[in-house]
């Protein structure tokens, strides 16, 4: 074990390195190699990188790929996608393209509004709390005039504050519930700011209201934090064909219909499918949000508070039949944003949007809906036909290939080997071992 160290944040890079080597590698030098191995040889873009976070020691790279064939509201994307797992932009592409000569994807943004809260502690009496709100109100909203100055001017800024009154669900508990509309940024720090603005003067003029001086009965201010619960916030995307279009190999197009139907209806029926499902869903809404710069913890997050939405988990795509039409869509909770934090700064964030024709953030919105929804209806696919480890472990092979160090040769004999033979990891292994003997 270590020792622990104070001041590790002061050290240059090549001292943590040495630091890190010398206390969890008995200095061993093939660890620090490495660390160096990813660092990039642009000085000025390893300096970028550096500076993202805390105690950066080296690079973590994630392959971009790219699921072409995308048509959206009839205009055709290229969707980049940053993940490691093998088979998800295969998928993608292959849901794009499965739509693409049956009118593709269309999409809207349902709303916008994103939202924060005060939380409060106040034991006194619920009228003065509330009469002195609708005294503080306009002052609140002044506060932050200069805060919000330049996202009013672009036509954002607070929509609203409310007072909550939860003292049902917890003893005292009383929020400002405010919300915002931040236009093409993601808003985390702009609404951070303001809130905190409010409740500093919140404090300040509850020092001086009559009735709390009176009751000595004052509000507390907790904590002031924005939510990412966004069910404001929300994005659709949809498919829909006539049955007869959907017909797979071996399944006539309104049996696979009903296939796709009765799998969501499941996913509906139980958490243990609905999760799953939806894992499959966030493999193309994640893949697009770090190909973006955005946050992807808060959209997780916030994805699966909504899923829960109707007292407990459940899918996030639906699915009908009717008059022989097919529908499946989904409906995210998705507060992208495609200006501030990370989407300015990361050169492939900004090849992303260019590729991505610079969206704004209600487009990408709507891109990364449609990422999802291919995602779930390729996923949907390979499980109610083919089953999903043919199309994954195809993907897969030339992972456990290059985790035994195959050569090229090798790969090739494999790859052509494995078209007609099941592949599995110690299939793939003990093929390799007869190859070498
Ligand atoms: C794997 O990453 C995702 C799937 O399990 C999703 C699903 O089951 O719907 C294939």
């Amino acid at each position: 074990m270590s020792n622990p160290i104070s001041g590790f944040s002061k050290l240059s890079k090549a001292q943590k390195i040495e630091w890190v080597s010398k206390n969890y590698f008995k200095a061993n030098e093939q660890a620090t190699e490495v660390l160096q191995r990813y660092w990039n040889s642009d000085k000025e873009l390893q300096k970028l990188h550096d500076d993202f976070i805390e105690n950066t020691i080296s690079n973590y790279y994630l392959p971009m790929g790219i699921a072409p064939n995308f048509l959206v509201n009839n205009d055709l994307y290229a969707i980049p996608m940053v993940i490691e797992e093998s088979s998800v932009v295969a998928a993608a592409s292959n849901a794009a393209k499965f739509w693409l000569d049956k009118g593709g994807f269309t999409t809207q943004v349902i709303s916008t509004t994103k939202n924060g809260q005060v939380h409060l502690n106040f034991f006194g009496n619920t009228a003065d709390m509330t009469a002195f709100f609708g005294v503080i109100k306009p002052i609140l909203i002044a506060s932050i005039s200069q805060v919000e100055k330049n996202m009013k001017k672009r036509g954002g800024g607070l929509l609203d504050i409310q007072l909550i009154d939860s003292t049902s669900t917890l003893e005292g508990f009383f929020q400002l519930h405010c919300t915002f509309e931040t236009l093409d940024a993601m808003g985390a720090n702009f609404i951070n700011t303001c809130l905190e603005t409010f409740s500093q003067t919140l404090e300040r003029e509850a020092k001086t209201y009559k009735a709390f001086i009176t009751s000595k009965n004052y509000p507390e201010v907790v904590m002031s934090i924005l939510s990412n619960y966004t069910p404001e916030c929300l994005a659709l995307a949809s498919v829909s064909c006539h049955v007869d279009l959907l017909a797979q190999k071996d399944l006539e197009g309104r049996l696979f219909a009903q296939k796709i139907v009765r799998a969501i209806a499941i996913a509906k029926a139980t958490p243990r499918r609905a999760v799953t499902h939806n894992k499959g869903i966030m493999n193309g809404i994640d893949s697009v949000i770090l190909a973006t710069g955005n946050d992807f913890r808060a959209v997780e997050a916030a994805v699966h508070a909504y899923a829960c939405k109707d007292g407990h988990y459940s899918s996030l795509t639906h699915a009908s039949v009717e008059n022989d039409i097919f529908k499946m869509w989904i409906e995210v909770p998705l507060a992208l944003g495609t200006v501030g934090g990370l989407t300015s700064l990361h050169p492939l964030v900004g090849f992303a949007f260019d590729l991505l024709q610079k969206p704004n953030a209600k487009k990408l919105m709507q891109l990364v809906a449609v990422a999802g929804l291919a995602q779930n209806f390729a996923a949907l696919r390979s499980l109610v036909t083919t089953g999903i480890q043919k199309g994954h472990m195809k993907m897969h092979l030339m992972n456990i290939l290059n985790g035994i160090q195959a050569t090229d040769t090798e790969k090739a004999s494999a790859v052509k080997h494995f078209k007609a033979n099941q592949i599995s990891h110690s299939g793939v292994i003990s093929f390799i071992e007869k190859q070498r003997a």
